[in-house]
């Protein structure tokens, strides 16, 4: 049977070849490729509000002298926990479009620097879900954090998250967060 399938399909594509030349396959390859999902990504820059003692805190003490220098750093081994709102202006009256819940534990012997994890719940005008985000956080600096993949609108995103420290005024620290979001190309449907 397979034998026989050949023989009949070789001659027909053959005679394509012949018939409407090379510019027919161009054609083909060339719709193929406009099938595949355009690749999207999304960028956009939201307001990260948090308040000491009322939407972070500090839950375990680093250790005893294992703070630097400096004021602005926390004795190593502090674990801070949060939940913060996301709005869409510096000012804390703005709209709240998410939360950024997390934990940060200070990692520098310095106290200057920590391992964040986060889970930011996002609901904009046209993507909701939630995207998980790892990596280092200097308190001083602005931080880059790798996207390591969401849920609902954000399933299987990746890109990266910014922190940049806005206003510190304690017990109040604003952070503006810089979203750039990438989804994979998906193969389209097998179309043979
Ligand atoms: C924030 O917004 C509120 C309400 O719109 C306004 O009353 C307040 O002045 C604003 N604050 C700043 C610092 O712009
Ligand atoms: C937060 O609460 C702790 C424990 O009650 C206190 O030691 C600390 O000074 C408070 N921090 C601020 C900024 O209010």
């Amino acid at each position: 049977m397979t034998f026989a399938f050949h023989n009949y399909a070789l001659p027909v594509f053959l005679s394509l070849l012949a018939v409407t030349g090379g510019s027919h396959l161009n054609h083909r390859n060339h719709r193929r490729e406009r099938g595949n999902p355009a690749p999207k990504s999304l960028h956009f820059t939201l307001f990260q509000h948090e308040t000491i003692n009322k939407t972070g805190f500090v839950t375990v003490n680093g250790v005893e002298g294992g703070e630097g220098k400096s004021e602005n750093s926390t004795p190593f081994g502090t674990v801070l926990v949060f939940q913060d709102p996301l709005t869409a202006k510096p000012n804390r009256s703005s709209k709240q479009l998410g939360t950024a819940e997390g934990t940060s534990i200070t990692s520098g012997l310095d106290g200057l620097s920590s391992i964040s994890v986060a889970k930011l719940t996002l609901r904009l005008n046209n993507h909701k879900g939630s995207i998980s985000i790892v990596g280092g956080t200097n308190t001083l600096e602005r931080s880059d954090y790798p996207v390591v993949g969401g849920t609902e609108d954000f399933l299987f995103v990746h890109g990266y998250v910014t922190s940049s420290p806005l206003h510190v005024n304690p017990p109040t620290l604003v952070f503006k967060i810089g979203f750039h979001l990438y989804w994979p190309p998906y193969p389209s449907q097998p179309s043979y």
